[in-house]
């Protein structure tokens, strides 16, 4: 094995990935996969509360709620009697309730602040609390947290310029609350070998209408939206020793969109 293949290795690494059903969280996915990495996914659908997994080869999936205690520790009883520990921790789920794309934020509902804060922020205390203390034993691990632009900068208003919709003052408090769990985590646990850093992905191309892209495209520095095959490169840096001095950051990967 040559130095690159070295430090960039997660053959047979445990993997465990939130929202791995979604847009960046499947690409995920599928690249562990590819790499030869023991998978645990973890996602919720929607309208069915029930916990359930599913255990399949090097696989274990879970329907259950991240921003419910119960449910997480569900998940990490069964890592332990599988798995026995995780090397590497991506939370990449995110909730949009009915009412998100709303950018009035003295028109935002308390239920849907609630339900954002609870999910998104709450929901990543608890992965990296539970699921991050099966990195204790063998004082080695890498914690992936996903932030937003929207937790370093205001969502811009421009954006948004000739449609009908934004993005809400709860998504970019849950976001900026993640930056900074992030770098409370990466100090409090340096000591027991465990690596901790924000991702912030912006402007994900996903079908979006060609008035948003238009918007989008004028306010890029590098005037596109990110591919998804995009996230791969960095998530793999990030999870791997190639990243070995890294932790505590906001790890940027925004097409220059906060370099303005
Ligand atoms: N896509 C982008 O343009 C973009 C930009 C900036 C930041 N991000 C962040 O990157 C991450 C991944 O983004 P994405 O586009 O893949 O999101 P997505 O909306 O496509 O996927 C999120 C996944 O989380 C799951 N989920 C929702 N509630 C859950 C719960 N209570 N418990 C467990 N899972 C739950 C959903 O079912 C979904 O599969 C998110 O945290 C998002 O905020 C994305």
């Amino acid at each position: 094995m040559n130095i690159y293949q070295k430090i960039f290795n997660l053959n047979n690494k445990i993997v465990l990935i939130t929202g791995s059903r979604g847009l960046l969280g499947e690409k995920i996915l599928k690249t562990f996969r590819k790499l030869n990495a023991k998978i645990i996914a973890v996602d919720y659908i929607k309208n069915n509360k029930e916990f359930n997994f599913i255990r399949k080869n090097r696989e274990l999936s879970f329907n259950a709620d991240m921003s419910n205690t119960a449910h997480v520790k569900l998940i990490t009883k069964k890592i332990q009697s599988h798995f026995k520990k995780v090397d590497v921790i991506i939370n990449a789920h995110q909730i949009k309730p009915e009412g998100f794309l709303s950018n009035k934020p003295e028109d935002l509902n308390e239920d849907i602040w609630k339900r954002i804060i609870d999910v998104n922020l709450t929901g990543t205390f608890l992965s990296c609390k539970y699921f991050g203390k099966l990195m204790f034993k063998q004082k080695k691990g890498s914690i992936i947290n996903f932030g937003s632009t929207y937790g370093v900068v205001s969502s811009n208003y421009n954006l948004y310029n000739k449609l009908k919709f934004g993005n809400p003052i709860a998504y970019t408090a849950s976001k900026g609350g993640i930056s900074s769990l992030t770098k409370y985590l990466a100090t409090h646990w340096a000591k027991k070998g465990i690596r901790v850093n924000c991702l912030i992905p912006h402007g994900v191309a996903n079908n979006h209408s060609a008035q948003f892209k238009k918007n989008f495209e004028k306010m890029s520095p590098l005037g596109r939206m990110m591919e998804k095959d995009e996230i791969i490169g960095p998530i793999i840096f990030l999870s791997s020793d190639a990243s070995s001095y890294c932790t505590g950051t906001d790890f940027l990967v925004e097409g220059g969109w906060t370099a303005w």
